[in-house]
C-alpha cells in the first residue's frame, strides 16, 4: 500500500518584542517609507533576553503537536531547519525533544538557510517513504536578529526571529499529501549572501552581509523555474494551485513570483509586512497562520517555494 506524507498539525510562534520602522529610524539612517517601498516590511519580532531558537522552537512544536491530535509518544523524529541554533551544539533539535519529552529516536538540524524549511519537510518525508518514520516534527526556527549588525541599515532592517512547525505524519488516503519536492543550491553564488563569521573561521557566529541587488535577481529567476517545475512534474498548471506559500524576504520578489505564475496576489500568503525575513521559520509561520485563520482548507493544492544564502533554493507541492 502507497504511503503518503501529510501534514497533521501545524503550529508557530513570534516573540513578543516587536521593532518597528519608526524604531530602526532612531538606529541608522533609514525610513520607513524606504523599507516599506523597496521591501513591504512594516515590524519584525525580535527576541528578548532569556528567548533562544530552542524556545520559539518548542512553543511552535507544542502547537502543531496539540493540532495533529497526536500524543508525544508517538513522534519519532525531530527535524529543525535553522541556522541560529543556540549553540554550535548540541542541536535545537534535541532541545525540543527534551522540552517536549519525546521519544529516544532522530532529532537533528538542517541548514540551508532561508530554504531550511522545504530542505527539512522533504527530509521528512523521504523518511516516511522508506517506512523509517510514522510521524516527525518539522519545524523552522530563527533568531535572525542575533546575526545582524545593527550598524548595517542595508541587512539590519529585513529580518525578524520566530518559528514554525509542522507534524508530517505517514496516511494511507492517496488523495492527499506531498506530490513531490525539488530542492537545489549552488555554491558558486555562495558569497552574494553570508556571515562575516563562524566557528572554525573565526571562532564567533559572524553577521549577515548581503549583495542585495545579485541576490533579488537570482530569487526572481530561480523561484519561478523551480515552481514551474514542481507543477509541470505533476501534471499541474498555476491554475490548479489553491495557495503559494513563499519565504518571506520581500513583497517585491513574491508579486514578482505571482506575476510570472500569474497567480493573483489573493492566492498568496503574506506575513513579510508583519514578520519581516525570518528565514526558515517564515513558510511554517505563513502556513499555520493560513490554516488558523480558515484561508488554507483540506484537500487544496498548496505550493511551498523558498531561495536563500549558498545559494539554496527548492519547493513543495501538496495536497493539504
Ligand atoms: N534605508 C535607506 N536607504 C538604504 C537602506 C536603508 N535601510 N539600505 C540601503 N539603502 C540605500 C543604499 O545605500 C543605496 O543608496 P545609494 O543609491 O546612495 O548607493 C540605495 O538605498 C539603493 O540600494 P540598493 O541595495 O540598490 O536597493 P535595492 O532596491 O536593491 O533594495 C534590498 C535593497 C531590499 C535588500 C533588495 O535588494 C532585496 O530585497 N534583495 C533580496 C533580498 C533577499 O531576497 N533575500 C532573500 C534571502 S535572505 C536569506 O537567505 C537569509
Amino acid at each position: 500500500m502507497s504511503i503518503q506524507s501529510i501534514i497533521k498539525g501545524t503550529g508557530s510562534y513570534l516573540p513578543s518584542k516587536i521593532l518597528t520602522n519608526a524604531d530602526l529610524e532612531k538606529m541608522v539612517d533609514t525610513s520607513d517609507e524606504w523599507i516599506v517601498q523597496r521591501t513591504g516590511i512594516k515590524q519584525r519580532h525580535i527576541v528578548s533576553e532569556g528567548e533562544t531558537t530552542s524556545t520559539l522552537a518548542i512553543e511552535a512544536a507544542k502547537q502543531a503537536l496539540d493540532a495533529s491530535g497526536l500524543e508525544a509518544s508517538e513522534i519519532d523524529g525531530v527535524i529543525v531547519a535553522t541556522t541560529t541554533p543556540d549553540l554550535t551544539f548540541p542541536s535545537v533539535a534535541v532541545h525540543v525533544q527534551a522540552a517536549l519529552g519525546l521519544p529516544s529516536k532522530m532529532a537533528f538540524d538542517v541548514q540551508a538557510v532561508c530554504t531550511g524549511f522545504v530542505y527539512a519537510l522533504s527530509t521528512a518525508h523521504s523518511f516516511l517513504q522508506t517506512g523509517m518514520a510514522k510521524n516527525i516534527l518539522v519545524i523552522g526556527a530563527e533568531s535572525m536578529s542575533t546575526l545582524l549588525n545593527w550598524d548595517d541599515r542595508t541587512t539590519c532592517v529585513l529580518f525578524g526571529d520566530g518559528a514554525g512547525a509542522v507534524v508530517l505524519g505517514e496516511s494511507h488516503d492517496t488523495s492527499r499529501g506531498i506530490l513531490s519536492t525539488h530542492l537545489y543550491a549552488d555554491g558558486t553564488h555562495k558569497d552574494i549572501l553570508c556571515t562575516t563569521g563562524g566557528v572554525s573561521k573565526t571562532q564567533t557566529a559572524g553577521t549577515i552581509q548581503m549583495q542585495g541587488r545579485d541576490m533579488f535577481k537570482q530569487a526572481v529567476t530561480l523561484m519561478h523555474n523551480v515552481v514551474e517545475e514542481a507543477l509541470s512534474t505533476n501534471g499541474l498548471t498555476d491554475a490548479d494551485l489553491d495557495w503559494l506559500v513563499p519565504h518571506q524576504a520581500n513583497i517585491r520578489i513574491i508579486s514578482a513570483t505571482a506575476d510570472k505564475l500569474g497567480l493573483s496576489m489573493d492566492k498568496v500568503v503574506v506575513t513579510v509586512a508583519d514578520h519581516g525575513n525570518t528565514s526558515a521559520a517564515s513558510i511554517p509561520l505563513a502556513l499555520d497562520q493560513a490554516v488558523r485563520d480558515g484561508r488554507i482548507q483540506d484537500n487544496q493544492l498548496i505550493l511551498l517555494e523558498a531561495l536563500g544564502g549558498g545559494l539554496t533554493w527548492g519547493a513543495a507541492l501538496l495536497r493539504f
